[in-house]
């Protein structure tokens, strides 16, 4: 009798422990730098922090003493890293790594999944790429397999764990004044709850979605929908900001510059440009306007994410005394939406790859408020707002979606390109653009971003 009671408890213990498990934090980052989470690589288990990037699909990590990286993967200590001899080199934008290809037993102690064999790049040499106090020392790619270089070949971790799905939680609140962020990241098996709110993934590439509209309280971006998805929109948590394309950021910027004059505030150009913050003498939320998002469902119909200026504007924490101080983390974009953490923070993002959606519900965690209202009958086919070159294939793919379960691997990837990038927020920008001149940087305080466009 003792004994049976021993083992409820026990058993209530292990499934409290895995409810606490679960739900504890895993992920951390500073502001711009991204959020990271801990790897155990090889035998015996070498810890590293790899930047967790849905817009990309390597694991890859330093394994030299590169700058800015507090260590290191050493190969020649694991009793089961296997090389291949192929070198492996990703070009960005701003930064670039060189390295050797391999594969080594991968845990990642902090998630429920077994440990797995997957390849890993090996990275040797180095240039902007690593940043000073960001506290990792790689990256871990979640996005679709057909996107790992050298293409075809790499398996990368979340292939070798194949799960369902995922979930990534961010932007979770900090003390007050904390420069750190936290969040979660889960593994899903079936089966989970799934929230309502769900965007169809039209291409398993990037997490490719449909921006059916964009709207500046409540007034609606008037351009046409394909403009939104100029040349395609991703979910990317390796990006800091929330980019759109020229067309329509300027839109944008346009009518949120409207109605913040409405208030009879003028704000410098500088600020639009993410050249210098605006401090301001109210709480931003009393002027700025709020921003909305449609994404389409895989029904026809769409549902709105709606964020408050507390997402889209930066506390500028540089200057503790000024919290006033505020940077704007809209971007303009050359190669459609990215959906970075912007937009990401203050919900529960469950990337499914079984059912092809990424599904959005409140966080539990705190963080900044985001609305999520819907769903709404579209008056077009959100198809009509997929960008031209690429309905042939999008097509193609959510005809797949449709015939559901008839699990398709191949799946018609029509770009060369596999772009991520890493914006900063709450610190001004350094140097997202190489060309910007020296005396305009010097208008900002010190910042240290990415810029990560992968050059194939
Ligand atoms: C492994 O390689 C590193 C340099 O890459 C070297 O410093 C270290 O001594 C080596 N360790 C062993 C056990 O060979
Ligand atoms: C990195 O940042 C720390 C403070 O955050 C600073 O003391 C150090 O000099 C920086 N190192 C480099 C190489 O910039
Ligand atoms: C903001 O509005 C003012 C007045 O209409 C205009 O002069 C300024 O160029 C606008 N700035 C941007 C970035 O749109
Ligand atoms: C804002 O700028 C407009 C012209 O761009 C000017 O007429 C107005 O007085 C300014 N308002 C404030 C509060 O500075
Ligand atoms: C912080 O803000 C105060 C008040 O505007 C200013 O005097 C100070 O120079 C600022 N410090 C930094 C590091 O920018």
């Amino acid at each position: 009798m003792t004994r049976g009671i021993g083992k409820d408890t026990l058993w209530l213990t292990v499934l409290l422990w895995m409810f606490v498990e679960s739900l504890s934090d895993n992920v951390w980052g500073y502001p711009g730098q991204g959020y990271y989470i801990e790897v155990e690589i090889g035998s015996p288990p070498q810890k590293l922090n790899v930047l967790l990037d849905t817009g990309s699909a390597n694991l890859a990590v330093a394994a030299a003493p590169l700058s800015n990286v507090e260590k290191f993967f050493q190969s020649n200590i694991s009793k089961t890293y296997e090389a291949t001899g192929q070198s492996v080199s990703v070009t960005y934008t701003q930064g670039t790594w060189h390295g050797m290809l391999g594969s080594d037993l991968v845990q990642v102690p902090s998630v429920h999944a077994s440990q797995v064999r997957c390849d890993i790049a090996l990275i040797q040499e180095s240039e902007d790429f690593f940043t000073n106090g960001s506290k990792w020392q790689g990256i871990m790619g979640l996005g679709y397999g057909v996107l790992a270089q050298p293409r075809g070949t790499t398996t990368s971790w979340l292939t070798a764990i194949s799960p369902s799905a995922f979930a990534l939680q961010l932007g979770c609140s900090s003390e007050e004044n904390s420069m750190e962020v936290h969040g979660v990241l889960e593994i899903l098996h079936p089966p989970f709850p799934k929230p309502p709110f769900c965007a169809t993934i039209i291409r398993e590439w990037f997490y490719e979605v449909i921006v059916t509209g964009v709207w500046v309280d409540d007034v609606t971006v008037n351009i046409p929908c394909e403009e939104f998805n100029n040349d395609k929109s991703i979910v990317d948590s390796g990006t800091t900001n929330l980019r759109f394309p020229r067309k329509v950021f300027q839109e944008v910027v346009k009518m949120i510059n409207n109605s913040v004059r409405s208030h009879g505030i003028n704000i410098s150009d500088a600020f639009w440009n993410q050249e210098s913050v605006a401090c301001l003498d109210t709480k931003p939320e009393t002027i700025f306007p709020s921003l909305a998002l449609g994404l389409a469902r895989d029904d026809g119909q769409y549902f709105k994410v709606v964020l408050d200026p507390q997402s889209y504007l930066h506390r500028d924490l540089e200057n503790h005394s000024q919290f006033n101080c505020h940077q704007l983390a809209l971007e303009p974009s050359d190669t459609g939406t990215v959906l970075g953490l912007v937009f990401l923070e203050g919900l529960k993002v469950i990337f499914d790859r079984t059912s092809r959606s990424v599904c959005f519900s409140s966080s539990s965690c705190g963080g900044p408020p985001v609305l999520l209202e819907g769903p709404f009958a579209c008056d077009n086919d959100p198809m009509n707002c997929v960008h031209r070159d690429d309905v042939a294939s999008a097509l193609t793919a959510i005809s797949v979606t449709m015939g559901a379960f008839l699990s398709v691997a191949a799946i018609i990837v029509a770009y060369l390109a596999c772009s991520r990038f890493l914006h900063p927020y709450l610190c001004p920008v350094k140097s997202q653009w190489p060309r910007r001149s020296r005396s305009r940087r010097e208008l900002l305080p010190r910042s240290s971003d990415l810029d990560l466009t992968t050059a194939t």
